[in-house]
């Protein structure tokens, strides 16, 4: 029996010919595993009602961990229509696979490395080496939303906080209301595995993104645990920013961070706005971390007009297994794929059309693979 265990999920348009070629670099690398594939996205919402299957989340069971290409998702009435015939007006709605796997597995870590690799075209600037440790479960991502407000939430509003006062003559239909849920767990288990992960990795800082001085209360929770842990971690000192001060920072000093992180919503844009600093969708790799399993996956979605042609840029899925490696424990395979990775970027001669190249999706894996 193979050492690890791995579900392969390509799913939709160029998440198959990304994983195509991490196939490639992982036969390269020579890692014990086992890869059963498994189903996933937007074929399985039309043909089954269900973009996840259960028979999915029994395999997922039985691994370690999964590698996951991208999947494509539409708006409500047109995934209705997709379905096939027989599973039409059956009340069936599509919920994305991605937010029910951190859901079912308790990913509550979403982890976005942004390295300004050497010889890199596309880097708005060179050194610049930011981590991002988003909260993956709670916020405005909970779900906890209304529309009309009803009744016996709103007296209760009313009833708790003078600030609903602005509001007391507008209707409740004209009423929308998303609730930002934090916990002091959510907030420190995050907050500690930024630190934790800061410590190991030698990095310098880390910075709690948020917003206390206007949204008092969640911030405010996250922001008292963070100096209760910064405390366990006392050779790293804990910066705090606000949320729009610093896309303003990352924009003008982004070699002066180091971790990140931050609540769902603001790790969410947080996030995009730092791997844009250092190629963008082609380069961006996460991870999805929980305590007992993990999905690793390159941030772009589907990008359906470029499906099957092999065009666009693996590097982000090399990027996120050379992060699943790193979780695996097999720290010295995960380096020598960066460097292997690294080494196609400085040299210049392999390029998707993202860096401004004309080489395929297959082209840049044989050259990494070449290097490993
Ligand atoms: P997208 O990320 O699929 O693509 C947007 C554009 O970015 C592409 O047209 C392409 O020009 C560029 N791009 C993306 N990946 C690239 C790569 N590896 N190399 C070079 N260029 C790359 O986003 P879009 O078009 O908004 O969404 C397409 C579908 O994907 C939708 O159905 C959407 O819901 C879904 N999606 C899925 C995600 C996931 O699976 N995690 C994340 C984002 C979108
Ligand atoms: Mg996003």
């Amino acid at each position: 029996m193979a050492k690890y265990r791995i579900a392969w999920m390509p799913g939709d348009g160029i998440g198959q010919d990304v994983m195509e070629a991490a196939h490639i670099v992982l036969d390269k690398i020579g890692l014990d595993a086992e890869y059963p594939p498994a189903d996933i996205g937007w074929e399985f919402w039309r043909s089954e009602g269900d973009a996840l299957p259960q028979r999915t989340i029994d395999l997922l069971r039985t691994c370690q961990c999964a590698l996951f290409g991208a999947i494509t998702s539409k708006p409500k009435e047109e995934a209705a229509a997709e379905l096939t015939p027989d599973l039409r007006g059956k009340g069936l709605s599509y919920r994305s696979p991605i937010v029910r796997l951190r859901q079912l597995f308790d990913l509550y870590i979403n982890l976005r490395p942004c390295k300004a690799y050497p010889g890199n075209p596309l880097n708005y600037r060179e050194g610049i080496d930011l981590v991002v440790f988003r909260e993956n479960t709670e916020d405005l991502y909970a779900g906890v939303e209304f529309h009309p407000l009803p009744p016996d939430v709103r007296a209760a509003l009313e009833a708790r906080s003078p600030a609903m006062e602005a509001f007391r003559s507008t209707p409740s239909e004209d009423i929308a209301l998303s609730c930002r849920i934090l916990t002091r767990r959510g907030c420190q288990r995050i907050v500690r595995a930024a630190f934790a992960y800061a410590r190991d990795r030698g990095y310098s800082s880390v910075t709690l993104v948020e917003k206390p001085n206007v949204v008092r209360e969640t911030s405010g929770l996250i922001t008292r645990e963070a100096r209760k842990i910064a405390t366990e971690f006392p050779t790293i000192p804990l910066w705090e920013a606000n949320v729009d001060a610093m896309t303003m920072w990352l924009v003008k000093n982004p070699k002066e961070y180091g971790v990140l992180v931050t609540t769902n919503l603001f790790g969410d844009i947080i996030s995009d706005l730092a791997a844009q600093l250092v190629g963008g969708l082609g380069f961006a790799s996460s991870g999805n971390i929980g305590d007992g399993f993990a999905v690793f996956e390159p941030t772009h979605g589907s990008a359906p007009k470029y499906a099957g042609k092999h065009k666009v840029n693996p590097i982000a899925t090399f990027l996120a297994v050379k992060l699943m490696l790193s979780w695996l424990g097999e720290a010295d395979k995960a380096a020598a794929l960066e460097r292997a990775v690294a080494g196609v970027i400085a040299e210049g001669r392999v390029r998707t059309y993202d860096m401004g190249g004309e080489s395929g999706t297959l082209e840049m894996a044989r050259a990494v693979a070449e290097r490993l």
